[in-house]
């Protein structure tokens, strides 16, 4: 039904959009005749575009396991088929090597490519389109720079008609808000820098903000809990489910180190980003930590009593065998004594499952995702591992993460586990 809704709501789009692309078609840019003479970019704009290229993740997404870095190919899953990502290197044929500056340029900030084609907003170019000249210049420089690779990737496999490049005009008109950074003047240098790099290239908001049913971000809800394959990007303004309210010096640890000993660490789709955090300039990633950590001042907690109660929630070898639990929680807990009391457990190095978001937020899919297929830390955080469960069954999977639940949280229990798990099992490992 939800599916039969947005065919037609989609088709709609594509008609609405297709006059309206029609009215507002872009045009070829001409190709070069070679790709640029890399020696023409001076070596510290080249410098300057690697950190920038780090911060967008551009290599994450456009690298596939096992291939050149740029090359492309990666799959990325929607919830309307698959998009994989394209071959930015300098390569003439397969690549970008032919793309002049100002055709790069109207990728990154319009979403369309050098034939005058719309991309896919899973390139997030309703992000990057806040990016400035200069530092678009500088990435240009940089990728220009790279190994040309020849290598195609593979087509779409996306449903009609979301494989019309044309819906995207109309998706674009309700959703994308092209334009450069503008400076908030009531907020000092630091937050509104912090703004441009996590609204920008950071995109922070493209995991951590929740989107309507066609993908669109809603921004009236900045930072209130996003969605990534088969993650749940927890909500970073004052609906955060953090039982200590994040500070941007807990934050600035966190993005450095991978994680934070009153809050716990970095997994999934959100290891990429702590990982290139340690290329970035110091203050940048202050001025980050900054601003996403301002969308929770209005947070207030007794922090002494929240990390009493996450302590005294916390089990021993002998508490755990002696606990008293209603029938629907026992095999849970005789998966914890078995797999889990080792490293979880009162004064072993892991924070307190209690006060991380991951046991008190709204979504069981991360403790399950990370139960599944365990945690491989951060740079920041090399000693804190976990293996993966893969062994467990769903059933499994249902009643540790009841069981993990109703032990370190006040929550209430989560709803429809089974479905959790399935979504969990259907989505790509990371
Ligand atoms: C979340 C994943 C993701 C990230 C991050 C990302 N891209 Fe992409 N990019 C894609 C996908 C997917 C496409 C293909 C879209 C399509 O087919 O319409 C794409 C397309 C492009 C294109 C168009 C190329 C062509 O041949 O049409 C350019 C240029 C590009 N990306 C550059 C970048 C740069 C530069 C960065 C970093 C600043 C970056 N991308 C970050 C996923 C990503
Ligand atoms: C070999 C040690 C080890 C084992 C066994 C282990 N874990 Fe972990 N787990 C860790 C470490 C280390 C972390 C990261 C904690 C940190 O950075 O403070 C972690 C993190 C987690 C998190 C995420 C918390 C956060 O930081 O957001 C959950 C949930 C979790 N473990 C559950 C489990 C469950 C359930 C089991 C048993 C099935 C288990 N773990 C078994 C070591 C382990
Ligand atoms: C590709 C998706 C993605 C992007 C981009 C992303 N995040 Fe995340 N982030 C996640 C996911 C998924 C989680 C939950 C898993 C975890 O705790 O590691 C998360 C967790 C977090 C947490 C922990 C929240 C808590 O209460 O425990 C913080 C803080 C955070 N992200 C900040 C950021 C900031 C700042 C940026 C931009 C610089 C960012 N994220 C960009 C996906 C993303």
């Amino acid at each position: 039904m939800r599916r039969a809704l947005l065919v037609i709501a989609a088709l709609l789009i594509a008609t609405a959009g297709g006059v309206y692309a029609w009215a507002t078609r872009h045009p070829v840019i001409e190709a070069l005749a070679a790709p640029p003479d890399p020696r023409r970019f001076d070596a510290a704009l080249v410098e300057r575009g690697e950190t920038l290229t780090a911060l967008g993740y551009c290599e994450v997404c456009h690298t596939r396991p096992g291939g050149q870095p740029f090359a492309g190919g990666l799959p990325l899953p929607t919830p309307f088929g698959t998009i994989y990502s394209t071959n930015i290197t300098p390569d003439p044929e397969t690549g970008i090597g032919r793309w002049s500056e100002e055709a790069f340029r109207r990728a990154m900030h319009e979403g369309i490519d050098r034939q005058g084609r719309h991309l896919y907003p899973v390139f997030p170019y309703d992000h990057f389109t806040r990016v400035t000249d200069e530092d678009v210049r500088a990435i240009y420089a940089y990728l220009m720079r790279q190994r040309a690779v020849r290598y195609a990737s593979p087509r779409n496999e996306l449903s009609f008609p979301f494989d019309q490049r044309i819906t995207l005009a109309g998706w674009n008109l309700l959703f994308f808000k092209p334009g450069r950074f503008v400076p908030d003047p009531s907020k000092d240098e630091t937050w509104n820098r912090g703004a441009y790099l996590a609204e920008g290239l950071a995109h922070c908001g493209s995991c951590h903000t929740p989107r309507n049913a066609l993908g669109g971000l809603d921004d009236t809800r900045k930072f209130a809990g996003g969605d990534v394959e088969g993650w749940h990007g927890t909500a970073l303004d004052g609906s955060s489910p953090a039982p200590l309210p994040w500070t941007a010096e807990a934050m600035l640890d966190y993005l450095f180190d991978g994680r934070h000993g009153s809050h716990g660490i970095a997994a999934g789709p959100m290891t990429p980003v702590v990982n290139m955090m340690e290329n970035q300039a110091e203050e940048d990633v202050e001025a980050i930590a900054a601003y996403v950590a301002s969308f929770q001042s209005g947070r207030r907690a007794n922090r002494e009593a929240v990390a009493a109660a996450a302590e005294e929630r916390q089990l021993t070898a002998a508490s755990v065998a002696a606990l008293q639990v209603d029938a629907s929680l026992q095999p849970g807990r005789d998966i914890f004594v078995r797999s889990c009391i080792n490293c979880h457990r009162k004064g072993e190095k892991a924070a307190p499952l209690a006060l991380t978001s991951t046991v008190n937020g709204p979504d069981p899919r991360n403790v399950i995702q990370i139960v599944l297929h365990g945690i491989r830390p951060p740079k920041g955080a090399r000693d804190f591992s976990m293996p993966a469960s893969a062994w467990m069954s769903d059933q499994d999977l249902v009643n540790i993460t009841r069981f993990v639940r109703a032990q370190f949280s006040d929550k209430g229990p989560w709803p429809n586990l089974e479905q959790a798990v399935r979504e969990v099992r259907a989505a790509p490992k990371h």
